[in-house]
């Protein structure tokens, strides 16, 4: 990988990640984006309204795609990815929500559909990922395919566990999710990458130095073009 931003800390990787975000939508306003949840895009969506707010930049042109629901929760559902991306960029700045898309989780069927939906938009412009602690991309856990695309997955255990916090007291973590697949995500013309702490310290030194393949699926991202890994130096440590 050419181009590893290490940062002195998380608040200084969002800013970054955020701030090649708002490049892209100033360059070309009706940029096609691939959004991405976590904890980690919280606080880069944070500084990327703060950015737009000050440089007055419009996201009305902007037509997104997220990379995962889980199965099971519909838009008003609390835990749910929608609601997620509602809540931390949708609502706070002017996106369209007529052109901001995520995988049905109530519709198992819907995956084709969503593929066509991205081709139809002319493919993504520019992914933000994040990373999972054993190097998940989006809901692509170890064992998924590099030709893999949006299809439904089973989750980890260790996943699920990562992100039961995200759910009310007595809600269960649904044991599946509908994705976009490697091959989706490698698609995009560019790829920004997001990791914070030292709890991916060692999937990111496996994604970008470790072998290429289905352990890791972060390290499919070894045969893409332009990808920007952005991480703090927590997260850097196993470099
Ligand atoms: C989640 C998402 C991923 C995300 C990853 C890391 O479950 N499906 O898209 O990148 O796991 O999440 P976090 O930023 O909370 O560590």
């Amino acid at each position: 990988f050419r181009d590893v931003r290490v940062c002195a800390d998380a608040v200084a990787a969002e800013a970054l990640a955020a701030g090649l975000v708002a490049d892209q939508v100033a360059r070309r306003p009706h940029s096609v984006l691939g959004l991405a949840t976590g904890r980690t895009m919280i606080g880069v969506y944070e500084a990327l309204i703060e950015r737009a707010h000050a440089e007055g930049l419009s996201f009305a042109e902007v037509e997104s795609f997220n990379l995962d629901e889980y199965c099971g929760l519909g838009p008003e559902d609390a835990a749910s990815f929608a609601r997620y991306m509602e809540r931390h960029l949708f609502s706070r700045l002017d996106f369209d929500k007529a052109r901001c898309h995520l995988p049905d989780g109530l519709a198992a069927d819907g995956a084709p559909r969503y593929e066509a939906l991205i081709r139809r938009a002319g493919g993504i412009d520019l992914q933000l990922l994040g990373i999972g602690r054993n190097g998940h991309i989006g809901f692509n856990e170890p064992g998924s395919a590099r030709g893999s695309r949006t299809r439904v997955v089973e989750l980890s255990e260790e996943t699920r566990e990562a992100n039961r916090p995200d759910f009310p007291a007595g809600h269960e973590v649904p044991g599946t999710a509908i994705t976009m697949g490697v091959a989706t995500i490698l698609e995009a013309r560019r790829i920004v990458l997001v990791a914070t702490g030292a709890a991916k310290a060692e999937a990111l030194a496996g994604a970008l130095e470790g072998e290429v393949g289905e352990h890791n699926p972060a390290s499919f991202l070894q045969g893409h073009r332009h990808v920007t890994i952005v991480c703090d130096r927590e997260a850097a440590a196993g470099l």
